[in-house]
């Protein structure tokens, strides 16, 4: 306890802790307009479609079968057999309901995961660019981000030698996702077992985010870290959940699959912590992984229309390159050309000062790449419909122009 504080001064480590800036410029773009302004906004990380009707219905009849009540922490049996079963066909090997935890969110599993098993002082390796959440749920666990970058002409993909290069002996914990938020960037497989191979010969820990796995294009594949070399699997979380693939953001469902131990310990912090996930929301995930993935396979369709439609948009930007994203629902633009130069409000020092004008003067939200330790790129969601992608680029070739 610091004896300085008093009263309701708040703790060192939740002020060290940055806001989620994807979340406030959502929060923004809203509020801009619902006050009036004519705003199209790029800034979403969630579907624009709703969830289909099979998974409403069954959460309907669970609230109708009174399943109102507390359910076990780490979730309901039949729900996680149904997650077991799947990567049991995703070729992991030897899992039950017990390498299964259900969580209100697979933001909630990643955080379950970090707090379980970093202690302060390890360092956790996070390939740039990052989801934001990453280095704020290292920090909350008191151990150390470490950054490894990539380039736009390497597709952002972190390579096995630079992964290499930042370890130490206190390395403890990598953070992989694919397909990436924000780049869209999708590993290979032989891009992956080089990693693997890294991590094997260090047992480093991997946290394998995965919750974009459902959207990824252009006949790549769908690959199981855990699955890729012999004994990765107990080196391996695998998290995911029904947000990006169900279109369910709102009703907070995730999971992860990892050895029992580590099962456990993410239990032990939930049942004092969370307790279990949403009763009703737990009935319509089961329908949601055994029901029709249709509306899935729909979504997808949309959003690679949509995906080349920006990629295409955003690459006849005179000042602008865009990696092709192979996956998930962003483009990751790098618009750097443009900094320092001067809009209505000033110097553009920055790819903050650039949304800002974006939003300010043309009235399109998108999120500054330095957020995802990106500086000079910029995150914009293709998850609206095709007039907003046209109408919204065209606003930006005309912001972009403006300055001089
Ligand atoms: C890379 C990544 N992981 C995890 C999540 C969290 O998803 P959930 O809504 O299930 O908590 C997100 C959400 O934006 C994400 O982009």
């Amino acid at each position: 306890m610091s004896a300085s504080k008093k009263g309701l001064a708040l703790g060192d480590l939740i002020q060290s802790i940055e806001p989620s800036p994807t979340l406030s410029i959502t929060a923004l773009a809203g509020s801009l307009k619902a006050a009036g302004h004519d705003i199209i906004s790029f800034s979403a990380g969630q579907p624009d479609f709703d969830t289909p009707d099979h998974i409403k219905e069954a959460a309907k009849a669970a609230l109708d079968a009174g399943k109102t009540k507390y359910e076990p922490v780490v979730g309901v049996k039949v729900l996680r057999d149904a997650v077991a079963k799947l990567y049991t066909e995703r070729g992991l090997k030897d899992l039950s309901a017990a390498n299964v935890v259900i969580s209100t969110g697979a933001k909630h599993s990643l955080y379950g995961c970090t707090q379980v098993l970093l202690d302060p002082g390890d360092e956790c390796i996070i390939p740039a660019p990052y989801w934001v959440t990453y280095p704020a749920q290292v920090l909350l666990a008191r151990a150390t981000p470490v950054f490894v970058g990539s380039t736009e002409d390497n597709g952002f993909k972190m390579t096995a030698a630079d992964f290499r290069a930042a370890i130490t002996p206190r390395t403890r914990m990598l953070i992989l996702n694919s397909p990436n938020n924000p780049t869209g960037a999708v590993y290979t497989r032989a891009e992956l077992e080089a990693i693997a191979d890294v991590c094997l010969e260090h047992q480093i820990a991997v946290l394998w985010d995965s919750i974009y796995d459902e959207l990824i294009y252009g006949g790549l594949e769908m690959l199981e870290f855990a699955t890729l070399r012999p004994g990765l699997q107990d080196l391996t979380i695998t998290v995911n959940g029904l947000s990006k693939s169900h279109a369910m953001t709102g009703w907070r469902l995730g999971y992860l699959v990892a050895p029992p131990a580590v099962a456990d310990a993410v239990s032990k912090l939930q049942s004092q912590s969370t307790s279990n996930a949403t009763s009703i929301t737990q009935w319509a995930a089961l329908a949601a992984l055994q029901g029709d993935q249709e509306p899935t396979r729909a979504m997808k369709v949309h959003f690679d229309r949509r995906r080349k439609l920006m990629v295409e948009l955003l690459r006849a930007i005179p000042g602008v390159t865009c990696a092709e994203p192979m996956g998930a629902f962003y483009t990751f633009p790098n618009l750097s050309a443009h900094l320092g130069k001067t809009g209505p409000d000033g110097v553009i020092a920055d790819d903050n000062a650039l949304c800002n004008h974006l939003l300010k003067n043309c009235g399109v939200a998108t999120v500054p790449g330095s957020a995802f330790g990106a500086p000079g790129n910029v995150r914009l969601s293709y998850a609206t419909d095709d007039d907003s992608i046209r109408a919204g680029l065209a606003r930006i070739a005309e912001g972009l122009a403006a300055l001089k």
